[in-house]
């Protein structure tokens, strides 16, 4: 793949809220953003399970219930026809924990955040598809437990899933591209200064500056759905 005269073998995508704004789902920091309503640390960590579970079981429920009235839009389906494209190595890595890379097609996504569509059972570590609402007297498909069911999302103070694959793929490819993020949470905000450590051209996109716009090379403004779409369109065109 070429991408302004240079060959470009190797792609690495970050993705982020962002990429799934247009299709109706709320950003974390933007206005009217989750965080904005919400406080992650009433919400998003394990002492606030701990301390009032119905609140956290009733936020991800609706959050998956969601996902129900919502369609991947044509950043995620750009992408996916990026990761079919014969002779393309993509590794798409996200934050988001939704399922609109999954319906658009992509069939290698690598959710560091965990995902709404799968629960996590802390007394088999089994992980199990999320098949309806949840609460805390809610039981295990697989050891049968009752109320040891959680979301199968990394909160604050855990860490993320698949990092040893990620810095594997960091560490080896031609261009790396933040999609859709704030660049304010870590260690996913640290992935452009690997990327380019290891000789990786960067580029970010944002309909704003992110907290970590200056580490990268390149800079494409503008909603997702059109910067991801021309982006993907110039990669297959080289
Ligand atoms: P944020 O809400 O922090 O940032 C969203 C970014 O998307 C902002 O930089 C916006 O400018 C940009 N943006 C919004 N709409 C866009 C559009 N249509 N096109 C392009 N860019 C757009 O979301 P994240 O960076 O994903 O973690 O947040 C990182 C993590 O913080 C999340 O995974 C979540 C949260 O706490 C967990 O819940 C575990």
């Amino acid at each position: 793949m070429m991408f302004q005269g240079r060959f470009i073998k190797r792609v690495v995508i970050l993705t982020g809220a962002g990429i799934s704004a247009e299709s109706g789902l709320s950003t974390f920091r933007d206005a009217d953003g989750l965080w904005e309503q919400h406080d992650p640390m009433e919400i998003a960590t394990p002492e606030a399970f701990a301390r009032d579970p119905a609140l956290v079981y009733r936020f991800y429920n609706a959050r998956r219930d969601q996902l129900a009235s919502v369609q991947p839009n044509a950043a995620h389906l750009a992408l996916a026809q990026l990761q079919q494209a014969p002779g393309a190595e993509v590794f798409l890595v996200t934050q988001n924990v939704d399922d609109l890379h999954e319906r658009a097609g992509s069939e290698q996504v690598c959710h560091m955040h965990g995902e709404l569509r799968s629960m996590l059972c802390q007394a088999c570590d089994s992980v199990m598809p999320a098949l309806a609402s949840y609460d805390a007297a809610s039981t295990c498909a697989h050891c049968n437990t009752r109320g040891k069911l959680r979301p199968d999302i990394v909160w604050f103070g855990e860490m993320p899933y698949h990092m040893d694959l990620i810095d594997l793929k960091l560490a080896d490819c031609d261009l790396f591209v933040a999609v859709g993020t704030s660049g304010v949470v870590y260690p996913a905000a640290g992935f452009v200064r690997q990327a380019g450590i290891h000789g990786a051209t960067t580029l970010e996109i944002n309909k704003e500056i992110s907290e970590v716009s200056n580490h990268f090379q390149l800079h494409r403004q503008g909603p997702a759905t059109r910067e991801v779409t021309a982006l993907v369109r110039e990669l297959l065109a080289g």
